[in-house]
């Protein structure tokens, strides 16, 4: 079972960033634990970042030759991106929208997830931990549509 994590713009400064929001783990410490918690689940794992709205859509459409399910947190463009919810529509592979904080219980602009609609469905609130909670609903689907 394979599956493809997409981290969104800023979330490269993690452990930086606004740390009393996101923690204080920096990237490469949070996708050491999603690969620790991949392995342990058996699920083989990609993980790409990019600031990008074009290289996100990019590696949604590449996800069709490798992925069997998309783990994605889009960061600001949740809030925006039409294209990232197209792309997700268009690939039609089974996505889990992830945020490290809650985002609804934030700004109110925040609330708002134009991304989730093309999810199945969004972990949000837990820090890192929303990636290893995606990770176990990602295998739970995957093992459903396999029986
Ligand atoms: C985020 C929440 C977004 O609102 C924000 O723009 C981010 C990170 C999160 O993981 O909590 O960059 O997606």
């Amino acid at each position: 079972m394979r599956v493809l994590v997409i981290h969104g713009p800023n979330l490269n400064l993690l452990g930086m960033r606004e740390p009393s929001i996101y923690g204080d783990q920096d990237l490469d410490t949070i996708n050491g634990l999603i690969e620790k918690e991949a392995a342990e689940l058996g699920l083989e794992v990609k993980i790409v970042q990019s600031n990008r709205e074009g290289e996100i859509i990019d590696a949604i459409h590449e996800a069709l030759n490798w992925a069997q399910a998309i783990i994605i947190n889009p960061a600001g463009y949740t809030h925006t991106s039409v294209v990232i919810f197209d792309a997700l529509e268009a690939v039609r592979l089974p996505a889990i929208e992830v945020h490290l904080s809650n985002i609804h219980a934030r700004e109110e602009f925040r609330a708002k997830s134009v991304t989730a609609r093309a999810c199945v469905g969004q972990i949000s609130g837990f820090g890192a931990r929303s990636y290893l909670l995606a990770l176990r609903a990602a295998k739970a689907l995957l093992e459903r549509s396999a029986t």
